[in-house]
């Protein structure tokens, strides 16, 4: 592992995980092509844009020509795919842009990678990210999900990475691309686009606004703190077994209820009001199709290659609270999208 191409690398994850690149690998050179839609920004990796191991490359991984010049021109050796559209609820209400970046853009991602490898006959691997939404929604006593489940995807945005789950691993039995995927549950922490519900919390409770609950708020999710994610990829990147997926989660199980009251005790406790932030929880309309509850059981991971979270979710939630708070600049940059208002709009006013 030497020359990484990361695509999608000015989001959430991706900004974490070049970060973690460059605390890890001394000798490394990395390739962040990203087309900053709405939800990448420069500033998350503003820190680390001198760094002569880090390259910035504007561009749209739906386009092959410069996918395959960025191929060969920086002899790349594993590619870590973060680039996708990834909002459930975006995807709802405009399932296009998931089915054009998610899956023709790994699509076509990976038919440059392909013929690349098939030129260079270097060591290579393809690591895609994807999620635990591929395998739908769980009952209440249902085992957590195994990668040899079934996928059973149920919104357009988990059916357009089930879509490209697929791809990737034809790709590797039809052409004999070397690749591994993972599968992670709901990641939290720094950088975080606030249209997801632990920064759209932690903000709205700063600022005494409205906190939206979907439907009952009984829903579950298996949270997982995002340096936690960036390590079981790194793990996987070195001795991950190519041609196979690991399932990745916290092991948690609190219900989006008891998130949003976290939330509201913690930033009680750091910017103290008279009355308590949880008088703000407002109930509104589910979303459609809403699942109801992910698990993942990542015990392939531990056992293979010794992973296993370093976050409880107090400590985590406790650090993630603290950065919002400490970030104000990048908050407010956001706030200021005209995009980011409308999506508010037509997300929640108009719900
Ligand atoms: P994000 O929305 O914060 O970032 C996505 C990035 O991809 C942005 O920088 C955006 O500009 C870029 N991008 C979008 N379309 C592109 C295109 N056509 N070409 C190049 N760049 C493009 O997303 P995230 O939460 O960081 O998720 C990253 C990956 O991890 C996704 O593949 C997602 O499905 C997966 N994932 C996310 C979570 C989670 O909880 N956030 C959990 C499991 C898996
Ligand atoms: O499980 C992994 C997935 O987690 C990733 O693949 C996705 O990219 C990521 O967006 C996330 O999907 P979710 O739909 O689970 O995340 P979100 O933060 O949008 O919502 C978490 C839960 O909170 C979900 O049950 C819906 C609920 N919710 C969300 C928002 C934004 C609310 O109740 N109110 C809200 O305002």
């Amino acid at each position: 592992m030497k020359n990484f191409l990361v695509t999608g690398g000015a989001g959430f994850i991706g900004s974490n995980f070049i970060h973690y690149l460059l605390d890890h690998e001394p000798e490394c050179q990395i390739y962040n092509l990203d087309a900053l839609t709405y939800s990448g920004s420069l500033e998350n990796l503003r820190d680390v844009e001198k760094d002569p191991r880090y390259h910035f490359i504007k561009g749209d991984i739906c386009d092959g020509e410069n996918d395959a010049l960025i191929f060969k021109e920086n002899r790349i050796d594993t590619v870590v795919h973060f680039a996708a559209e990834t909002h459930v609820d975006r995807s709802i209400l405009g399932p296009g842009q998931f089915v054009q970046t998610n899956i023709v853009g790994t699509y076509t991602l990976l038919e440059a990678a392909r013929y690349y490898y098939a030129d260079s006959k270097g060591s290579f691997r393809f690591h895609h990210i994807s999620t635990d939404e591929v395998f739908g929604t769980l009952r209440p006593d249902e085992p957590a999900w195994t990668e040899s489940v079934a996928y059973a995807p149920s919104s357009p945005y988990s059916a357009s990475k089930a879509s490209s789950d697929h791809l990737v691993r034809s790709y590797g039995h039809t052409y004999g691309l070397p690749f591994t995927i993972t599968n992670c549950s709901n990641n939290y922490g720094p950088y975080q686009f606030p249209e997801k519900l632990i920064p759209l919390i932690i903000l709205n409770a700063l600022e005494k606004k409205p906190l939206p609950v979907y439907g009952d708020g009984k829903q579950i999710r298996d949270w997982l703190h995002v340096q936690d994610h960036c390590e079981a990829i790194y793990m996987v990147l070195k001795g991950g077994t190519p041609g196979s997926s690991y399932n990745i989660g916290g092991g948690n199980q609190p219900t989006n209820l008891s998130i949003v009251e976290l939330i509201c005790d913690l930033v009680d406790e750091m910017r103290p009001k008279s009355s308590s932030r949880r008088d703000l929880i407002h109930f509104v309309k589910d979303r459609p199709g809403h699942d109801r509850r992910y698990a993942m059981d990542s015990s392939k991971l531990q056992k293979e290659l010794g992973w296993s979270p370093h976050y409880t979710l107090q400590t985590g939630m406790r650090e993630t609270v603290n950065w919002y708070l400490e970030h104000p600049k990048w908050v407010a940059a956001i706030h200021k999208q005209v995009e980011y208002q409308a999506w508010v709009e037509k997300n929640y006013v108009q719900r």
